[in-house]
């Protein structure tokens, strides 16, 4: 599905961007061209973000803390 109609991005590519390390509307813009025109997209960008950001693991997260 086409998530940014001006520079023609659709979710899989946004998806993409995420789970290769994206975390924000910026560094999904600077991979992906999406939200970097009339900025309509950026809560549609946003929520894929938010829905496919690798989570942090238990592990990890006990690591951080050491
Ligand atoms: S729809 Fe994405 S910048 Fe316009």
């Amino acid at each position: 599905m086409v998530i940014c109609i001006c520079n023609n991005v659709n979710s899989d590519t946004i998806k993409h961007a995420v789970t290769s390390g994206a975390n924000s509307v910026d560094h999904v813009r600077d991979m992906t061209g999406a939200a970097g025109c009339c900025g309509k997209c950026q809560f549609k960008v946003n929520r894929i973000i938010q829905e496919h950001e690798p989570q942090e693991t238990q592990e990890t997260a006990c690591l951080g803390q050491l």
